[in-house]
C-alpha cells in the first residue's frame, strides 16, 4: 500500500466545524463528534473517514440515526453515503485509552490522559478526515472524574467549565484557528502547574502554563523561561507573534518522540522538559531549551501554515529545526551550535543518505508516514533552508520568509509555495535550488589547486558528484554556497582577490558539475578553506597536504574549519592505526601541538576546545571505513586518546587545579569548562586503571548531574569493581527518578567492554519495561546506536540481542520498534560474516513483525 505524492487530490467534502464531546474513562471513553460537512467536489455524494481500533456506537445524518444503508464500515474506515451539498453528521464511538500501548491517539501515561495525533493518531479517537489539508474549527467538551483528573486541557481558550454531577466535572474549549486533526490535543489528570504571563509586542497578555508530574514543579522553571525567550525571539527575528490568550506545555513520561506542537497545548516527553542541575546534564538543559523553542516556533511554521499532505513534512520540520538552531545560536555560542548540529548531521543523516533508507527531504512515496520522521526530513531539511539563506543573502532570505508567512497564513501549503516566496532572480535558479528538496544522497565536493608562481594566480578546480540512491539514479548538480578564505604556510590570513576585489572571505555559489575559480595575489601556494561555517550538507575532499591541514587546524580564523580539519587529522591518524599503518597517518605529536595552541588563543572558548580535542567516536570512524572492524577502530581510538591525554596533561592539570565552575550556572563559560573537564576524563579513561583515581575523584566531587555523568562515563570505560560500586551508589540515590535512571540504564548499555551481557541483565531489572519508550530506548536504542563494538560483535550476538527485543516490542509499540531497527541500516558496510548475521536477525524480526511500520523499514533495509 504505497502512497504517491503525484496522486494527491483534495477531499470531496470539507469539515469547517467540528464539535467533540469526550466522556473520559480508562476502559470506555465515549467520543461523540458533530461535524458540519460542506461539499467541495460537485459530483460527490459520499465521503470516507478514517478510523482504527474504534467501537462504533451510532451514526446520525442531519438529525436522523441511520443504518448501514447510509454508511459502510471497515476496520480502517467509515464511508458516509448519499450525502448532499451539506450535512450535519453525528458519530459516537467508544475507545479504551488504558489499553493503548502504541501511544498514538488517546492514551494514559502515569494515570493521566493525553493524546498524540501526529501523524495519523486522530483516527484512533474518532472517524474523521485524518489528513493535514482538512482544516476545521474545533469546539471540545471534556468531562472526567473530578478528584483524579482535576486539570482538563484542550486546544484554544477555555470558554466554560463546571460541575457535571456524579463526582465529575467538565470544561469547554474553543480553538478559533482552523486546524488539521494532527494538531488536536487533550490532557486530563493531576499535575503540578506553574504559571506565568507573556505580553506580546502588540500588547496581548498570554497566560502561560507548564504542567508536570506532582512534585516536579521545581524542574519546570527552566522550560518556562525558555518558552518566554522563544516567544520574544520569534517576534524579534521573524516578526511572529503568538495568537491565543493561553499557551500550555504538558510533560508526560510515555511518549514516542521528543515533543508535539499541538495548537496552544504542546505535549512533551518529560525527558525534554524537566530539568534542574541535580538531575539534568548541561546537554539536557540545552535540549530542553531547543525543543521548547522548536515546538513553540511551529505555531507559525506548521500550525498557522500547515501542510497540504505528508510529503511536505519537511516544510514544517526542516524550517522549524532551522529556526530552533538559529535560536540556540543566539542564546548560546554560534560556532559551538554549528559544530553540534553538523556533528549530529554527519552521525545520523549522512549514514541515512548513504544507505538503504536514503530518501530526499521531500520523498515522493511512502507506506507509513510515521517512518518518515527522519534525520533527512528534519536535519537535512534545516540544512537546505540554510543553503537558501546563503544563496539569497540574509536580507533576501528575511524578505522571502515574511512573504511566505503573509501569503500562506491560514493555508495548507507545499514546498513549492515556500520556494515561490523567495526571489532567486530566475526560474532556473529557483528550480536548481529546489533540487535540494528532491534529490537524495550527500553530494561530494572536491577541490584541487594550481598555483602560478609567475602571476601569483591560484586556480581552484571544483567538482561535485552524487552517487545513485534507491530509486533515484540521475542526479543534477546542486547550487552549493561557499565561503572561501586562504592562509599562507605560516598560518597568516591571505586576502586574495577574486574579480579584482581583495577579501579575507569570498562568498560564491558553485552550481555546475565542474568549475574553476581564480584568485590573485598569492606569492606561494595558499591553504584554502572552501566551506567555512559549513553552509551546505556536503562531503568535502581536498588536495591539502598533511602539513597544510595541520596549519589550517591551528590557524584558520573560522572555528568550524579549525574543528573540522582537526577532526579529519585525528580520524586519519586513527584509521591508519586501525589498518596497522600508524606511520602513514599524521603524527599525533603534531596534532597534539596544534590542539595545544587552542588553549593559548586570545579567543579561547573552553566549550569549543572541549570539542576540538575530542577525537571521533567509533561510530563516526565506521562511516569512514570499508568493511570496518569496530574492535580495531576502538583500539586505535584508545591509542589516540592515550597519546592526546599525555600530550595535554599540563592543560588538564591546570583545569582541574582551578575551582570547579558553579554547578548551578548555565552560562557559556561554566558549561564550557564542564565540557572540557568531561573531555579530559574521556581522554584519560583510555589509560584504564591508571586513570581510575581521577575518575573516582570526579565522581565523588561531582556537584551536579553533568559532572556525575562525565565521571560515570569514564568509569564505564575503565570497568572493573570501581565502576560497579559507582553504579550502585548512583542507583541507590536515584532509583525513584525515572529520567535519571534512564541515564543509568543507557550508560551501561553503551559500555564497550561487556555491553551485551549488561544489557541482558538490565532487561530483567525490576525497573525495566518495554512499554515505556524512554526506557526501551535507554537500553536497546543506546546499545544499537552507541555501542558499535558490542552491537556489531563478530559472532552476531549484538544483532540477536536487538532482534529479540524488537520482536517483543513491535506488538506493544510499533513506532518505537521501527525507529530502533534503523540501527541496522549500515549493515552492508560490514564483512560477509557480519552481513550474514545481520540479515538472519532482520529476517527473523520481519517474519514475526505485525506492524506496517516495522515491516516497511526492514524490507527496505534488506533490499538496499
Ligand atoms: N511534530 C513533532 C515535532 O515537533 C514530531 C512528533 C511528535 C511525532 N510526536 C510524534 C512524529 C509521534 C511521529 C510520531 O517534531
Ligand atoms: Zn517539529
Amino acid at each position: 500500500m504505497t502512497v504517491h505524492l503525484r496522486d494527491y487530490t483534495a477531499p470531496a467534502y470539507e469539515i469547517p466545524e467540528t464539535h467533540l464531546d469526550f466522556s473520559l474513562s480508562p476502559e470506555a471513553t465515549r467520543v461523540i463528534s458533530r461535524l458540519k460537512l460542506v461539499r467541495r467536489d460537485k459530483d460527490a455524494d459520499r465521503i470516507t473517514l478514517q478510523g482504527e481500533k474504534l467501537v462504533l456506537n451510532s451514526v446520525a445524518i442531519d438529525g436522523q440515526t441511520v443504518g448501514t444503508d447510509r454508511y459502510e464500515l471497515t476496520d480502517t474506515s467509515l464511508t458516509l453515503l448519499g450525502l448532499g451539498e451539506t450535512a450535519e453528521v453525528e458519530i459516537s464511538v467508544t475507545i479504551a485509552p488504558k489499553d493503548n500501548t502504541a501511544l498514538m491517539g488517546l492514551y494514559m501515561s502515569g494515570g493521566r490522559y493525553c493524546t498524540q495525533c501526529e501523524a495519523e493518531g486522530f483516527r484512533r479517537i474518532t472517524y474523521f478526515l485524518d489528513r493535514p489539508d482538512c482544516l476545521s474549527r474545533f469546539t471540545v467538551r471534556v468531562e472526567a472524574d473530578k478528584d483524579n483528573f482535576p486539570t482538563l486541557l484542550s486546544n484554544g481558550d477555555t470558554v466554560e467549565n463546571g460541575d457535571a454531577g456524579n463526582g465529575r466535572h467538565y470544561a469547554v474549549f474553543v480553538d478559533p484557528h482552523p486546524k488539521p486533526t494532527y494538531l488536536f490535543a487533550l490532557v486530563a489528570g493531576a499535575f503540578d502547574s506553574i504559571f506565568d504571563t507573556f505580553t506580546t509586542r502588540s500588547g496581548q497578555a498570554v497566560k502561560l502554563g507548564v504542567h508536570v508530574d506532582p512534585g516536579q514543579a521545581g524542574r519546570a522553571h527552566f522550560a518556562m523561561d525558555a518558552l518566554k525567550r522563544s516567544m520574544k525571539w520569534d517576534e524579534d527575528v521573524f516578526q511572529r507573534e503568538y495568537d491565543l490568550a493561553e499557551f500550555h506545555i504538558v510533560a508526560v513520561r510515555d511518549f514516542n518522540f521528543g515533543a508535539m506542537e499541538n495548537k496552544g497545548l504542546n505535549i512533551f516527553n518529560s525527558s525534554l522538559l524537566l530539568a534542574d542541575a541535580d538531575t539534568a546534564t548541561d546537554a539536557d538543559f540545552l535540549n530542553v531549551e531547543r525543543v521548547v523553542a522548536h515546538e513553540y516556533f511551529h505555531n507559525w511554521s506548521g500550525n498557522r501554515i500547515t501542510l497540504r499532505d505528508w510529503f511536505q513534512l519537511c516544510l514544517k520540520e526542516g524550517l522549524t529545526v532551522y529556526r530552533d538552531q538559529e535560536f540556540s545560536s543566539d542564546m548560546r555560542s554560534r560556532p559551538l551550535q554549528r559544530i553540534h548540529d553538523v556533528q549530529g548531521l554527519r552521525a545520523i543523516q549522512f549514514p541515512e543518505d548513504d544507505g538503504p533508507l536514503a530518501h530526499p527531504p521531500r520523498p515522493s512515496e511512502f507506506e507509513t508516514i510515521e517512518n518518515f520522521y527522519t534525520s533527512t526530513v528534519y536535519n537535512k531539511g534545516a540544512e537546505v533552508v540554510r543553503v537558501l539563506r546563503e544563496l539569497l543573502g540574509a536580507e533576501g532570505f528575511a524578505e522571502g520568509m515574511q512573504r511566505y508567512f503573509d501569503d500562506n497564513d491560514g493555508t495548507a501549503a507545499t514546498l513549492e509555495d515556500f520556494m515561490a516566496a523567495f526571489d532567486f532572480g530566475s526560474v532556473e535558479a529557483r528550480e536548481a535550488a529546489f533540487r535540494w528538496y528532491q534529490q537524495a544522497g550527500t553530494p561530494t565536493l572536491t577541490m584541487k589547486r594550481a598555483h602560478d608562481a609567475g602571476t601569483g594566480e591560484v586556480t581552484l578546480t571544483l567538482t561535485q558528484s552524487q552517487k545513485p540512491t534507491p530509486g533515484q539514479t540521475d542526479k543534477a548538480p546542486l547550487p552549493i554556497p561557499l565561503r572561501i578564505g586562504f592562509l599562507d604556510s605560516a598560518g597568516q590570513v591571505l586576502p586574495l582577490s577574486n574579480d579584482g576585489t581583495a577579501s579575507e572571505e569570498h562568498h560564491l555559489t558553485f552550481d555546475s558539475a565542474e568549475t574553476q575559480l581564480r584568485f590573485d595575489g598569492a606569492a606561494e601556494m595558499p591553504i584554502p578553506a572552501i566551506l567555512r561555517g559549513f553552509n551546505a550538507p556536503v562531503k568535502v575532499e581536498t588536495d591539502l597536504t598533511q602539513d597544510e591541514k595541520l596549519v589550517q587546524m591551528a590557524h584558520d580564523p573560522d572555528p568550524f574549519t579549525r574543528w573540522d580539519t582537526g577532526q579529519l587529522m585525528m580520524a586519519e591518524a586513527m584509521l591508519a592505526r586501525a589498518d596497522g599503518k600508524a606511520q602513514s597517518g599524521p603524527p599525533l605529536e603534531r596534532i597534539a601541538e596544534a590542539l595545544a595552541g587552542e588553549f593559548q588563543r586570545a579567543d579561547f572558548e573552553p566549550g569549543f576546545v572541549a570539542r576540538a580535542i575530542r577525537p571521533a567516536s567509533v561510530s563516526e570512524l565506521i562511516m569512514q571505513t570499508h568493511t570496518p572492524d569496530p574492535a580495531a577502530l576502538f583500539a586505535a581510538q584508545l591509542d589516540t586518546r592515550r597519546a592526546l591525554s599525555a600530550a595535554l596533561a599540563d592543560q588538564r592539570e591546570a583545569e582541574f587545579a582551578r575551582p570547579a565552575p558553579d554547578p548551578q550556572s548555565l552560562d557559556n563559560d561554566a558549561i564550557g569548562r564542564r565540557a572540557l573537564r568531561s573531555t579530559f576524563l574521556f581522554l584519560a579513561a583510555a589509560e584504564g586503571e591508571a586513570s581510575a583515581d581521577l575518575a573516582l575523584k570526579a565522581f565523588r566531587e561531582a556537584g551536579n548531574m553533568t559532572d556525575s555523568m562525565a565521571a560515570l562515563r569514564a568509569l564505564a570505560e575503565i570497568g572493573g569493581p570501581a565502576f560497579d560500586r559507582a553504579l550502585s551508589t548512583f542507583e541507590t540515590r536515584w532509583k525513584s527518578d525515572p529520567l535519571v535512571m534512564d541515564k543509568w540504564f543507557s550508560l551501561q548499555a553503551m559500555a564497550p567492554q561487556d555491553g551485551t551481557e549488561r544489557v541482558r541483565k538490565l532487561a530483567s531489572h525490576p525497573l525495566f519495561s518495554l512499554k515505556n519508550p524512554n526506557r526501551a530506548r535507554s537500553v536497546y536504542g543506546a546499545f544499537a546506536n552507541a555501542n558499535p563494538v558490542c552491537f556489531h560483535a563478530e559472532d552476531g550476538s549484538g544483532y540477536d540481542l536487538v532482534a529479540e527485543a524488537l520482536i517483543q516490542l513491535d506488538p506493544i509499540n510499533p513506532g518505537t520498534a521501527a525507529r530502533i531497527v534503523r540501527s541496522f541500516e549500515t549493515w552492508k558496510r560490514f564483512d560477509n560474516n557480519r552481513q550474514a548475521h545481520a540479515r538472519a536477525a532482520l529476517e527473523r524480526v520481519l517474519a514475526a513483525a505485525k506492524s506496517t511500520n516495522l515491516k516497511e523499514v526492514i524490507t527496505k533495509t534488506l533490499r538496499g
